[in-house]
């Protein structure tokens, strides 16, 4: 059988394991894929490396643009990353008739309508299983698995880097700076981790999900992203003590207003599956109306985990690439004209629970105050939890979780008790997701 050839732009982690899986498991995946999948030429600016992986026996260059314009290329796999040169790349092999896989969240959540309306143009297929939860093939479930539901609301552990920070915050009580200088120390930060802690790869992913799962254009521009750098080891305490962890979710949900999607950390009953995804690893909770909840475990980083994504991509399609292109599974889950523009709601008309940390005196009438504010914005109290103040102490900490509400309301209230002379400094609020 004629192998489907393939061009990988990239061999770094993740290249590097796609070439060995695919080596290691090359009878297996072929069985699977009709034909022998080749990766025959490598671009990678570091040709020593490219040579050490590879052993040298494929076409290796430094000129991405000579493979995704080598005709004898079937598939560009890019494993670049980023919107530069990558985006560039894409569009120039989409425009020479190749079929795509990527890992690269970024460039599809910020240029992804562009990027797949070339693509339907050209009648190729852009896979990108890789770019969303690493190896859990989430992409599928969504868009293939789940076909038969309206699927209510997704709530991602979608990057590994703060899912491990905020266990070891937890376990060993200690603060958000020391923890990343650890996580650094041991590789799962990058040097330069911004996009990690401040939210923004998960936000990504998250745009990626809700577009699949709604059948709505790609807006990462209109996503809520709040990271952790800002959160407390004290929230953290004082969530558990009311039976919460926190956890960085991608949040994705359908309401009759529009769609939310969102990035931030939350609290979520320690009772729950998710609630228990400890270290670097992902979990994804979709609730569809028929199916119900579905929870998808695994790995979202590293060489094999995420070659495993790529090459899932690669087997399908090269098992679809004759296929007439109507008749394959569309880019975003949906038929192309069906892609509906629906709002994505800003912040303040998010509805949620929230927990609240407050620093007060502790004397008469502090606490009628402050219920009587949040009662005048229709926000109902859940549990409250006050710390006893230590001898000689005359301040001290409560913590109140509320019923659902809108965030708008939640603003509001406490702009108004951080104006009461009874409360000192500035109110922590922390969104809190039942599941
Ligand atoms: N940096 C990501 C994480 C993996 O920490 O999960 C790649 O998206």
């Amino acid at each position: 059988m004629k192998p489907i050839n393939v061009g990988l732009l990239g061999i770094g982690t993740v290249g590097g394991g796609t070439f060995t899986v695919l080596k290691r498991n090359e009878e297996e995946i072929t069985r699977r894929a009709g034909r022998p999948i080749r990766i025959t030429a490598v671009a990678d600016k570091n040709l020593e490396l490219a040579r050490s992986v590879t052993g040298g026996d494929v076409r290796l260059t430094d000129d991405a643009f000579s493979v995704v314009t080598d005709p004898e290329i079937d598939i560009v796999v890019e494993l670049i990353g980023g919107y530069g040169i990558a985006k560039e790349l894409v569009l120039k092999a989409i425009e020479n008739g190749k079929h795509v896989v990527t890992a690269n969240k970024a460039l599809l959540a910020v240029h992804g309508n562009e990027i797949f309306a070339a693509a339907q143009k050209k009648g190729v297929m852009v896979a990108f299983e890789a770019a969303v939860a690493g190896g859990i093939p989430i992409i599928k479930a969504l868009r293939e698995g789940l076909s038969a539901n309206r699927i209510q609301w997704i709530a991602g552990i979608i990057n590994g880097t703060t899912n491990f920070i905020l266990s070891e915050m937890r376990d060993k009580g200690l603060p958000f700076a020391e923890v990343l200088k650890e996580a650094q120390r041991l590789g799962y930060a990058e040097a330069d981790p911004t996009f990690d802690i401040e939210g923004v790869d998960a936000a990504h992913k998250a745009t990626l999900m809700a577009s699949i799962a709604f059948g709505v254009p790609v807006q990462f521009d209109k996503a809520y992203v709040e990271g952790i750098t800002k959160l407390e080891a004290a929230d953290i305490k004082y969530a558990e003590q009311l039976g919460y962890r926190i956890k960085l979710l991608g949040i994705a949900r359908r309401r009759p207003q529009g769609i939310e999607l969102r990035v931030h950390p939350t609290l979520i009953p320690e009772k729950r599956l998710i609630a228990n995804v400890e270290g670097a690893m992902n979990a994804v909770l979709v609730q569809g109306d028929a199916v119900g909840a579905t929870l998808y475990y695994g790995k979202g980083a590293g060489a094999e985990p995420t070659a495993s994504a790529v090459i899932a991509d690669l087997v399908d399609v090269t098992r679809l690439h004759t296929a007439d292109p109507e008749h394959r599974v569309p880019h975003l889950a949906f038929q192309p004209d069906q892609i509906a523009e629906v709002r994505v709601l800003p912040i303040e008309e998010v509805e949620t629970s929230y927990y609240l940390r407050l620093r007060v005196l502790d004397k008469p009438g502090v606490l009628a105050d402050i219920t009587r504010i949040l009662a005048d914005q229709s926000i109902s109290i859940d549990a409250m939890l006050q710390r006893e103040p230590e001898e000689g102490e005359s301040q001290t900490d409560i913590i109140i979780l509320t019923h659902l509400t809108i965030e708008g309301n939640v603003d509001t209230a406490i702009a108004k008790i951080e104006s009461l002379d009874s409360v000192t400094g500035q109110v922590t609020r922390l969104r809190l997701e039942n599941l």
